[in-house]
C-alpha cells in the first residue's frame, strides 16, 4: 500500500503516527534494497579493523557487508524483530556483529567510538534531523565519515506512496504534516552539517524494482511495515480496495515493462567528512 521500500519518501511523514519496523514482513523490501546497500558500502571504503556502524540497519543488510569486509561492527535499530532477523543471519555466517536496539536521537554508543556512520534508508526515518546529525557526529571519530542513502523524490513508487499516505490521513481527518528534512539534497545537508564542520557530497544512483507484474509488485510491497499499518486503518475505512485499485493504476501508469513490473528508483549516496 504505501510502497516496499517507502521509496520516494525522505521520512514518515507519509503516514501518520509512529511506525512499528517490526509488522509485516520488512524482509521482502530489503531484499529490494541490497544493491543501494552495496552501492553505499563501495562509497565507505572500509578498511578492515575499522569500527563501522550500521545506523537503522533493519535486517542487518550493511552491517552484514561490512563486517564480510573485514570491519568491527555495530549495529543500532529501533525494531526488536528486525534486530533478531540480524543477528540470526550473522550468527549463520559466524560474522562478529554487536546488534543494540536503539534510536538515532539517542545513540546507545559512547563518543567518537566509530571510523563510519553508515545508515542505507535509515536514519532518513528520525524526525528530527538535527539532533540525528549532531549524534552521528558525537559517535564519529575525528577522521571518521558519514555515509548515508536517501531516495530522490519522483517516481511511480514514491507517487503511491505519497497517494497512500494521503488516503490514510484523509481517513483519519489527520493535518498535513510538515514537509520532511530534505536528506537528498546537498544544500540542506550542507547546512545540517555545517554546523560541525563536516562537508557534504552526494552521488546519484538508480535502483530497480522489479516483479512479475504490477500486481505481484503490490501484494510485495503490502507486507512493508508502513503499508501494513496503513492498510489496516483503510480498512477499517471500509477503503482499503479503493486503495488498493488506486495503487495498483499508479504501479501500472509507471510501469516501464512491457511484460513484467520494473520500475527505476533514483537515490543518492550521501558522504559527510571533516571539513
Ligand atoms: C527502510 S528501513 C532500512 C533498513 C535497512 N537499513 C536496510 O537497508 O534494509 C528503515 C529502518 O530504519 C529504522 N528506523 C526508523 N526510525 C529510526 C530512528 N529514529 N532511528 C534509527 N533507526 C530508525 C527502522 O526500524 C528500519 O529498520
Amino acid at each position: 500500500m504505501t510502497g516496499g521500500v517507502a521509496a520516494g519518501t525522505t521520512g514518515p511523514t507519509s503516514t501518520p503516527g509512529a511506525i512499528d519496523w517490526g509488522l509485516g514482513e520488512y524482509e521482502w523490501s530489503a531484499s529490494a534494497l541490497v544493491p543501494a546497500a552495496k552501492a553505499l558500502v563501495e562509497s565507505a571504503h572500509l578498511v578492515p579493523g575499522e569500527h563501522v556502524l550500521d545506523l537503522g540497519c533493519g535486517t542487518g543488510t550493511v552491517a552484514l557487508l561490512a563486517a564480510r569486509a573485514g570491519a568491527v561492527t555495530l549495529a543500532v535499530d529501533p525494531a526488536a524483530r528486525l534486530l533478531e532477523v540480524a543477528r540470526i543471519q550473522a550468527e549463520h555466517e559466524r560474522l562478529d556483529i554487536e546488534f543494540l536496539p536503539g534510536d538515532a536521537a539517542s545513540l546507545p554508543l559512547p563518543d567518537g567510538a566509530v571510523d563510519a556512520v553508515l545508515s542505507n534508508f535509515g536514519v532518513i526515518f528520525c524526525p528530527d534531523p538535527v539532533v540525528a546529525a549532531k549524534e552521528m557526529v558525537r559517535v564519529l571519530a575525528p577522521e571518521g565519515r558519514i555515509v548515508i542513502t536517501a531516495w530522490l523524490p519522483g517516481g511511480a513508487i514514491g507517487q503511491m506512496n505519497h497517494a497512500a499516505g494521503e488516503m490514510v490521513r484523509a481517513a483519519l481527518g489527520a493535518p498535513a504534516p510538515p514537509p520532511p528534512f530534505a536528506w537528498h539534497d546537498t544544500k540542506a545537508l550542507a547546512t545540517l552539517f555545517a554546523t560541525h564542520d563536516l562537508t557534504v557530497t552526494a552521488e546519484p544512483h538508480e535502483l530497480a524494482f522489479t516483479a512479475p507484474s504490477p500486481e505481484a509488485y503490490l501484494e510485495g510491497a503490502s507486507t512493508h511495515p508502513m503499508a501494513v499499518m496503513g492498510i489496516g486503518v483503510l480498512e477499517r475505512f471500509g477503503q482499503g480496495e479503493q486503495a488498493r485499485a488506486r495503487m495498483l493504476a499508479i504501479l501500472k501508469d509507471g510501469n516501464e515493462s512491457p511484460d513484467a513490473f520494473l520500475n527505476t528508483g533514483r537515490f543518492v549516496v550521501v558522504t559527510a567528512v571533516r571539513s
